[in-house]
């Protein structure tokens, strides 16, 4: 049996984990920096992947916040679009040579076609904030898993706070270009990244609905 404290805690915890949810429609207005700040105080507060990068001197975790019609949110969009357009193009040949693929990829291949009829990239001028989190690349390559889990972290904050999250999960595809890298002010394939956006949700959503634990669970003897 809890104490009341640890039982408290743990309704709070579990109400913020089935509350996080992917929200994907925003109100305008932007969150203040104070929130933000909160929100990257957890992403920093998240596991890292010590072993990898232990040995470099400079941090190793970095966070780039951009506002909507900022400079830099119009400088990126284009450059996220023209790597959209160059993963399509590349996905179609090897769905040519590997027809197989063409199945198992056509959910992702329709959504790269939505973003390039509409031009629209989710999560990227469509939520108040966009932010880019970037993970210095080590030795195992870890980086990747790293951002998962600050980013979770950033998502439970952002919902603790009554704020809505949106993984824009794109971004990782930018961690090679030049361009984008320069308006972080990163050098090109030195970091990895995952972005997300946040903002006031547009409307509330239900709590995740998920399987029964025992119906995906096995307890070997
Ligand atoms: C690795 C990963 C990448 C994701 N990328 C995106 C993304 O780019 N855009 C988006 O809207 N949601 C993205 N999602 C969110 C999932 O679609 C979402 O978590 C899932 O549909 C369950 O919904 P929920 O988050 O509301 O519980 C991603 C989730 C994961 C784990």
């Amino acid at each position: 049996m809890g104490t009341d404290i640890s039982i408290q805690r743990n309704v709070y915890l579990d109400q913020i984990l089935a509350e996080r949810r992917s929200h994907r429609q925003f109100r305008p207005d932007f969150c203040s920096d104070d929130e933000i700040r909160r929100i990257l105080h957890a992403g920093l507060l998240a596991p890292f992947a010590a072993a990898a990068v232990g040995n470099s001197h400079d941090y190793f975790r970095r966070f780039f916040v951009m506002r909507r019609g900022s400079k830099s949110m119009r400088s990126v969009h284009p450059l996220v679009m023209a790597q959209i357009t160059k993963l399509s193009a590349d996905l179609e040949k090897e769905m040519e040579r590997d027809p197989s693929l063409r199945k198992r990829a056509s959910g992702f291949v329709r959504i790269l076609t939505r973003m390039q009829e509409t031009g629209i990239i989710p999560g990227i001028g469509t939520a108040p904030h966009y932010i880019v989190v970037a993970e210095r690349t080590g030795f195992p390559p870890a980086e990747l898993q790293s951002l998962a889990h600050c980013l979770e972290n950033m998502w439970l904050k952002a919902t603790a706070l009554g704020l809505g999250f949106q993984l824009v999960s794109v971004t990782s595809r930018m961690s090679a270009d030049p361009a984008f890298c320069s308006v972080l002010g990163i050098p090109p394939g030195e970091w990895e990244l995952m972005g997300c956006a946040v903002g006031y949700p547009a409307d509330e959503l239900s709590p995740s609905i998920r399987p029964p634990v025992e119906d995906v669970t096995v307890w070997l003897p």
